[in-house]
């Protein structure tokens, strides 16, 4: 989820660089850096913070014609200078920018110790940049061929050496790479954005495919060194329609995003075969953690929701007595925390006030802390002890979604490492850990449908109040589904546990209320069917997310939006997508400002 922009030509590198950085900004970037070939030398500048930083801290006289640069969004180690990009090898003659992570990083780093190589950096790209200098004798494409042979992971690069004037390298495995084609010169970036001011002429670069560009030419060859043919194609968008992908709103992006967002997620960190949880930021309090008598886990907003799931979660797979709170509430009362209590922030930002006043309190109260947080280096990052890292990639639109299905699935990633080491057999890890593998497929399965979600905003976008009704692990995503519909669309909505419903709201029903019901299969079925039916008869429209293959419910229901059958405890994040595509179809035919909705914030810094 990093920008990546190289460039090879006559002109002068250092402007077109800085200008393709400032549009890949637009994602929020945290940390920058360039290299320039000058004079038989890599000129390399590097900097926290934004683009402006960076800008100040440049020679502005480099010259030089041929260069690579990057934004960061921070995976490995904290936005700092030291782990912004590029990276270089031990010579310094080789420099490399990354977009991706690097699986089997560790296992390379400790190899290159042991050659006697030293690491300046936290971060997996070092360690590429490393292994293309160990392995290269005159021969940039070759070495970076052979050092990509031993990588597992995900990658974007471009790679530069100041022994090779006039030649850049790129490759790429899962994450995008365009060729921008012009006249007497090559740029070569993660965005089609930050070529478009150059040309419009580009090659799409495949998985498993690299290209050398020189000044001339753009030779594409896979990483087996056999020539490949490119198409090279035009590119027609707007900028603004490139920054969106083509999506009319982040939202939209972000919630389509979601199967990819939660592979980053999970990548590396589960063996369903062994039924072996692999989280290496829990490593050095693993043994405090496994000894916890009693979990809290606090946040606010949608993040409060996740940790709704991860309470059922961790109770059911760890055993171990969990509650949630709110971080605001959490901060002012006198809560419980004692010896074997650990507190668990979940935010998607890690800079909310409340969340991180609730760490505060909770850490002076001697408890573990640690965090849930998606933004590396945030604050929350910096205050708590331990923690996992969501990796969904920057999320824009207000209304969070994919950071949403990212905590769900680090909550229950926790809550089953957590599991083998008390009580949980290495068989239901395997069959937990299978069962979360297959969600990203899953998930894409229902967004192929998205067009059904349309429909049921269609008819009842106009309707002021709706119910969301759930149980079990589908309690939390009833409240997720019903807030995600009042932040953007303003209609009011409220989210309860089904059976909650007798108790008060079921007066709120008259004819035609949209009441939306999470009636998946599962140990509750058959209740939430007798609620279905009792909001029937007092004439509500009944709108039911349930397992493919129920055609009983169809027969109860005004409409059916289908998710693919999974575990109970990890229906959450498959049967939220459908409510968000919900509210935000019902927020764009009511005209609302969906990525921006009125009197929110996305990271709320205040009281
Ligand atoms: C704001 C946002 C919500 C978000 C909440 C917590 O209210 O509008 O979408 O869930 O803050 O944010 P965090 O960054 O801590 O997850």
């Amino acid at each position: 989820m990093c920008g990546i922009i190289g460039y090879v030509g006559d002109r002068t590198a250092l402007p077109i660089l800085i200008e393709g950085l400032k549009r890949l900004e637009y994602r929020g970037y945290d940390s920058a850096g360039l290299a320039v070939q000058e004079n038989g030398k890599l000129a390399i500048t590097k900097s926290a913070g934004r683009i402006s930083v960076l800008e100040q801290k440049l020679n502005p006289d480099l010259a030089g014609t041929t260069g690579i640069a990057h934004t960061r969004w921070a995976t490995h180690g904290a936005p700092t200078d030291a782990n912004a990009h590029p990276h270089t090898d031990a010579t310094g003659h080789i420099a490399l920018v990354h977009n991706g992570i690097i699986e089997n990083y560790l296992a390379i780093r400790t190899y290159l110790k042991q050659q006697g190589i030293t690491f300046h950096s936290e971060t997996d790209t070092e360690v590429l940049a490393q292994l293309i200098g160990h392995f290269y004798d005159g021969n940039l494409e070759q070495a970076v061929r052979q050092a990509l042979h031993d990588l597992s992971g995900t990658y974007g690069i471009a790679v530069v050496s100041a022994d090779e004037p006039g030649v850049v390298v790129a490759a790429r495995r899962g994450s995008p790479l365009i060729v921008g084609i012009g006249r007497g010169e090559h740029v070569v970036a993660s965005d089609a954005s930050a070529i478009l001011a150059h040309t419009s002429q580009v090659i799409y670069l495949r998985d498993g495919e690299m290209v050398t560009l020189t000044r001339d030419r753009a030779r594409v060859t896979t990483l087996e060194a056999i020539p490949v043919a490119p198409e090279v194609q035009e590119v027609e968008w707007s900028l603004e329609q490139i920054e969106l992908d083509g999506y009319e709103h982040y939202m939209l992006k972000e919630i389509f995003e979601q199967p990819t967002a939660l592979e980053n997620c999970l990548r590396g960190r589960m063996d369903p075969r062994n039924g072996i949880v692999h989280l290496g930021g829990l490593v050095d309090c693993s043994r405090e953690l496994t000894r916890t008598k009693h979990i809290i886990l606090t946040a606010c907003g949608t993040a409060w929701h996740s940790a709704l799931v991860g309470e059922y979660l961790f109770e059911e797979l760890a055993r171990v007595p969990t509650e949630t709170e709110y971080a605001s509430e959490f901060r002012y009362r006198n809560p419980v925390v004692d010896e074997g209590t650990t507190v668990i922030a979940i935010s998607q930002s890690g800079e909310t006030l409340d969340t991180l006043a609730a760490l505060s309190e909770a850490k002076q109260r001697g408890a573990l802390v640690l965090g849930v947080v998606n933004v590396v280096g945030s604050a929350v990052a910096r205050e708590t002890d331990a923690g996992v890292y969501l990796h969904v990639g920057p999320e824009i639109g207000v209304a969070s979604t994919k950071a949403f299905t990212g905590q769900v699935a680090v909550l229950a990633l926790i809550a089953c490492y957590l599991g083998r080491r008390k009580h949980m057999s290495a068989a239901a890890a395997s069959e937990f850990l299978a069962a979360l593998a297959r969600i990203p497929k899953q998930m894409e399965q229902i967004l192929d449908r998205a067009d059904q979600a349309r429909a049921v905003a269609q008819q009842y976008a106009q309707r002021e109040n709706w119910l969301y009704l759930g149980r079990g692990y589908n309690y939390p995503v009833a409240l997720e589904g019903a807030l995600k519909l009042k932040e953007i669309s303003y209609i009011h909505a409220e989210g309860l546990p089904a059976a909650e419903m007798k108790h008060g709201p079921i007066a709120l029903i008259n004819k035609g209320m949209p009441v939306v019901f999470i009636a998946t299969s599962g140990s509750q079925y058959d209740k939430i069917m007798n609620n279905i039916e009792e909001v029937r008869s007092r004439g509500g429209s009944v709108i039911a997310v349930a397992t493919e293959g129920d055609r009983d419910i169809a027969r109860c229901a005004e409409h059916v939006l289908y998710v693919p059958d999974t575990l109970e405890p990890l229906q959450p994040l498959l049967t939220s997508i459908p409510l968000q595509l919900i509210a935000y179809h019902a927020a764009v035919l009511r005209n609302c400002n969906v990525d921006k909705p009125r009197n929110l914030a996305k990271s709320v810094t205040v009281e």
